[in-house]
């Protein structure tokens, strides 16, 4: 398990089953040094499951500048983007160590990473945290086939409103019709803990009425841009050396 900050769950599951390493996901270094860790602690069965979960949202006022609202003597200063750093970088790193690691043990490997309502659908409120979880969205359906081959399959989850530390100011707001439980939460990990089918880049939205849902990418609006996304693969592979 790894966290910015310690995590309570490490007393309560004990220090013989869990290892913690403090990480900042969105740096290379640390998240390199944190896999490396985990693998020898895993020992020869190595690592079997990543859970790429760390995230945080737009902080407040980091629209400022853009939407206008910087105080008119203030430089205007750049956007705060660390839901692209942490919750899109953070997962793309963590997805490539998982990989190296499970392919140098040459076994198999399930990765979920986590997006949002927000990577399907907008979010005003916070553009560059629906922005990360879009690139999860797309990312994850794009990934997976180069990783099938190596027995890795990535999937993406798209949580409801769940009650968490990022969510507690608005618990007891949103009625709780709309509140997604843990339980159901951790029903929809096993959806693809338990898959035995090798399933791989797909995006499971999960909803607080105990139900989840595969979404598939848009429909096609025609049959050119059908053919360009189904059928072109063999060209693009062709121009750039992609398998
Ligand atoms: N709770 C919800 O309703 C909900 C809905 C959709 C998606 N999500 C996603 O679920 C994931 C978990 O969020 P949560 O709701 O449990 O919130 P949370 O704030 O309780 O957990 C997020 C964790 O990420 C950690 N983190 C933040 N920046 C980090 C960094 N740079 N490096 C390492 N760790 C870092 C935080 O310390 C925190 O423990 C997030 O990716 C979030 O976007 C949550």
């Amino acid at each position: 398990m790894a966290d910015i900050q310690e995590n309570e769950a490490v007393t309560e599951l004990g220090p013989d089953n869990v290892l913690f390493v403090k990480t900042d996901v969105a740096s290379w270094e640390q998240q390199r040094a944190l896999f490396t860790r985990a693998d020898e602690w895993a020992g020869s069965q190595g690592l079997a499951f990543l859970a790429a979960n760390a995230g945080l949202s737009d902080p407040p006022g980091s629209l400022d500048g853009l939407v206008g609202k910087a105080k008119a003597d203030e430089v205007v200063t750049p956007p705060t983007v660390d839901p692209i750093q942490v919750n899109l970088l953070g997962a793309i790193y963590s997805l490539q160590l998982f990989a190296h690691f499970v392919r140098k043990r040459g076994r198999a490997g399930k990765a979920v990473l986590t997006s949002s309502g927000a990577g399907i659908y907008p979010m005003p409120s916070h553009p560059a945290y629906a922005a990360s979880k879009h690139a999860i969205v797309g990312y994850t359906r794009s990934i997976a086939p180069s990783l099938k081959p190596d027995s890795i399959a990535v999937n993406a989850i798209l949580p409801g409103f769940t009650p968490s530390n990022m969510t507690a100011p608005l618990l007891g707001v949103i009625p709780d019709q709309y509140v997604t439980s843990l339980d159901t939460m951790v029903a929809a990990y096993d959806v693809f803990l338990d898959d035995d089918s090798q399933m791989t880049g797909q995006v499971l939205e999960v909803s607080a009425s105990k139900k989840w849902h595969f979404r598939d990418h848009p429909t096609y609006p025609d049959e050119e841009i059908r053919w360009l996304n189904e059928e072109s693969a063999g060209f693009f592979a062709k121009v750039f050396g992609l398998a």
